[in-house]
């Protein structure tokens, strides 16, 4: 608000919930700019409703929540925050990694379940070791080479699959070896996502991928919900095709009462948080905002996801206070 307010009149969505779309559609139809959030569908039909929308600015760095061609079509710049969140992710990844692997969120329900009957017991609630063992990362971007680089300290052998091969030098800084997605999903004892949700990575990890895993492997996604299939994730976890699963994005947020991974104790769930710090949340906030100004003032922003936006309508100021 410190950076819009004073160049903009600001309206602000005060609930809570996100708009439902017929909000969304009615309050955009008069703004110039629009700041959203991942729960925002910024489809044809919103872009449609709003003539003179410029920009639209997602406080996220994925951005398939906005209908991306469709806003280039209409000389709608859409701009996004990446980078200030790709630590507070990547830490967030290895805490799920390292409570799949040792059952953290289990044992932590046994304890307060009143479970606990028994001071220490040599076979109570063994894990998975993480040190020395094998990690697959599936996408070498921003996330995947920042979690990559924490491995190191696990001493970990590193691995990954992307469509798009890193440079050598980037390899060899993170010792790291490039492979095919189904040697990473054979080899890795962990196996962690980080590719942008794309029709083509829609179900990439799905049953015949779950199946090439091994049964002592656990699945991470901080990347987005429908790039794993959760029936075929569901299946394999309860027939102990793999050992665990750790997730922080569903098919449908927020996650559904009769979704059988909240059922399975190998599986363990978080409500969307891995860019959840202060220091992110805020730092996304205010590159949101500073990327809707420059648009508005007619300057290129920093982070502006179509480019070829700028041949439809080239920048230019817009009427502010
Ligand atoms: C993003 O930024 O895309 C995350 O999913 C939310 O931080």
């Amino acid at each position: 608000m410190d950076v819009v307010k004073p160049y903009c009149e600001v309206e602000v969505n005060q609930s809570e919930h996100p708009p439902t779309k017929a909000e969304l559609v009615l309050r955009v139809s008069d703004k110039d700019g629009l700041i959203c959030l991942v729960t925002d569908q910024i489809d044809n039909d919103v872009l449609a409703s709003a003539p003179q929308l410029k920009a639209v600015s997602s406080i996220s760095v994925g951005f398939n929540h906005i209908d991306v061609s469709e806003a280039t079509k209409r000389g709608i710049y859409v701009t996004y925050t990446p980078g200030v969140l790709t630590d507070a992710t990547a830490d967030f990844t290895w805490a799920l990694i390292m409570a799949t692997a040792r059952r953290v969120a289990e044992a932590d329900r046994y304890v307060r379940d009143l479970k606990w009957k028994i001071a220490w017991a040599p076979m109570m609630f063994l894990g998975s070791e993480v040190y020395g063992r094998t990690l697959g990362i599936i996408g070498l971007g921003r996330i995947g080479s920042a979690v990559a680089e924490r491995a190191k300290g696990f001493r970990m052998k590193l691995m990954y699959y992307d469509p798009v091969r890193a440079p050598t030098q980037k390899e060899k800084e993170l010792g790291i070896e490039y492979t095919s997605l189904e040697k990473v999903l054979k080899q890795a004892d962990f196996v962690t996502v980080h590719v942008p949700y794309l029709p083509e990575t829609h179900h990439m990890i799905g049953r015949d991928q779950l199946r090439m895993m091994k049964p002592t492997a656990h699945l991470v996604n901080t990347a987005r919900g429908p790039i794993v299939d959760e029936a075929a994730l569901a299946t394999a976890l309860k027939e102990k095709w793999i050992a665990g699963a750790a997730l922080d994005v569903f098919a449908k947020e927020p996650i559904e009462s009769q979704n059988p991974l909240l059922h399975l104790e190998n599986a363990t769930v978080t409500p969307h948080i891995a860019s959840a710090t202060v220091e992110s949340r805020f730092s996304m906030a205010r590159i949101a905002a500073e990327n809707l100004i420059a648009v508005l003032k007619g300057e290129k922003p920093t982070f502006l996801v179509n480019a070829e936006v700028m041949t439809v309508r080239p920048l230019s100021r817009a009427r502010m206070l």
